[in-house]
């Protein structure tokens, strides 16, 4: 069976240990630090706050992810949803969960996978759209809090730029907060500049409201014995050079590594060793995977953009508006590098680092380096 997992949460043994990173959340929790955890896409944010939470001693824990949230409502559904599956964790019937919520409808379904019960409810009397109705869910978390220590994640907390009423929302969540002294509260995202518009704005409702935690890529010298490991579950070997080749064109993203282990196993047998000629023929296969989903995100750019995102591929990102990166791009203006560079960051397709602008994936950018834009 392929060992490597990427696209989900990784928690317990599949954990690599990141004992530096846990401890610091734990330390958050047991301090009652809110704090908002950053780091590029399938770095490791949530499996870290997962596995801290799952070996934390006394903290309970509450899981929502703010991702795909259209409006004030299906927000405070998935509070209360998670609020929900956390009572049945603390050993609260299904026949009393359904009884003492009766006021938000619960429905009980299993998980097709896992066989837990989920639940869904009904809170569109409750909240009416407002949102300041969200004070009223956040009430409920607080007096949780009062039971036992508690926290609550909020994952893609940046998600909810995007609903109707931000700001208000943002501003009733923030007030509520503030006055809950026994629940600590985790606001993960992965896109920076939408994070810091949140929490590094003056202007803005959870102006440094937490402290800030960065997730970086798991040192290699812990991590590639781990990928080591799982290759060998296999019966297959993996030279030195062959493993750097895979941390590099993964940039050391922690899933990325794995995805492309996950390819590279799939072609590979038993009693194989994996050398540096094999990584490419790895890449390849995801690039085919992922060539039409690829093909769409060129179709919607304008032929600027495109120039711009192959020059970004082939000269990096540390001086866009320089002469070299202009004659490699083929673009005749600094100021219409600037215009695109904003566009493709809003698309979510490019980040700016302290090293320059970067792509938020690197498979993403190799393939666009095999195709002739
Ligand atoms: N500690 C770890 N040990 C082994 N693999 C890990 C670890 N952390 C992350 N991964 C790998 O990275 C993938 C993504 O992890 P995770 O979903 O936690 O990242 P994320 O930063 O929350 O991603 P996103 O930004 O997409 O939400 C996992 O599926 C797994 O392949
Ligand atoms: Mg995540």
């Amino acid at each position: 069976m392929n060992p490597f997992h990427h696209g989900v949460a990784i928690t317990g043994q599949e954990f690599c240990p990141r004992p530096e990173l846990v401890s610091t959340l734990r330390g958050h929790i047991d301090s009652n630090q809110n704090c908002v955890i950053r780091g590029v896409r399938r770095i490791g944010k949530t499996s870290a706050v997962l596995e801290t939470l799952r070996t934390h001693k006394k903290a309970k824990y509450i899981y929502v992810n703010c991702w795909g949230k259209l409006d004030v409502d299906s927000l405070a559904s998935a509070i209360y949803e998670a609020f929900l599956i956390h009572q049945q964790r603390q050993g609260l019937s299904i026949e009393k969960i359904i009884r003492g919520f009766a006021h938000l409808r619960p429905k009980v379904a299993l998980d097709p996978y896992s066989g837990e019960p989920t639940f869904t409810v009904d809170t569109r009397a409750d909240t009416a759209q407002d949102p300041r109705s969200i004070e009223r869910v956040l009430d409920t978390l607080a007096h949780e809090g009062e039971k036992c220590p508690l926290v609550v994640v909020l994952d893609e907390f940046q998600a909810l730029l995007t609903l109707p009423q931000a700001e208000a929302l943002m501003a009733t969540m923030r007030g509520a907060i503030q006055l809950q002294s026994h629940v600590t509260y985790f606001y993960l995202g992965s896109t920076r500049n939408l994070m810091d518009q949140i929490f590094n704005s003056p202007d803005r409702p959870f102006y440094k409201s937490a402290a800030s935690v960065n997730v970086e890529p798991i040192e290699r010298s812990v991590y590639i014995p781990y990928i080591k490991d799982k290759f060998a579950t296999g019966k297959r070997g993996a030279s030195s050079a062959a493993l750097a080749a895979i941390f590099d064109a993964a940039c050391d993203i922690t899933g990325d590594v794995q995805q492309l282990c996950s390819e590279i196993w799939n072609f590979t047998n038993q009693g194989e060793t994996i050398k540096t000629e094999t990584v490419p023929h790895g890449l390849e296969r995801i690039h085919r995977a992922e060539h039409e989903s690829n093909s769409r995100i060129i179709e919607l750019l304008t032929p600027g953009q495109v120039r711009v995102l192959v020059g970004l591929a082939r000269v990096g990102g540390t001086s866009p508006t320089s002469k070299e990166f202009l004659k490699a791009s083929g673009v005749a203006q600094p100021s219409s590098v600037t215009r695109a560079i904003n566009r493709l960051s809003d698309r979510g397709l490019i980040y700016n680092s302290p090293e320059g602008y970067r792509f938020f994936s690197p498979f993403f950018r190799t393939w666009l380096l095999t195709q002739e834009l």
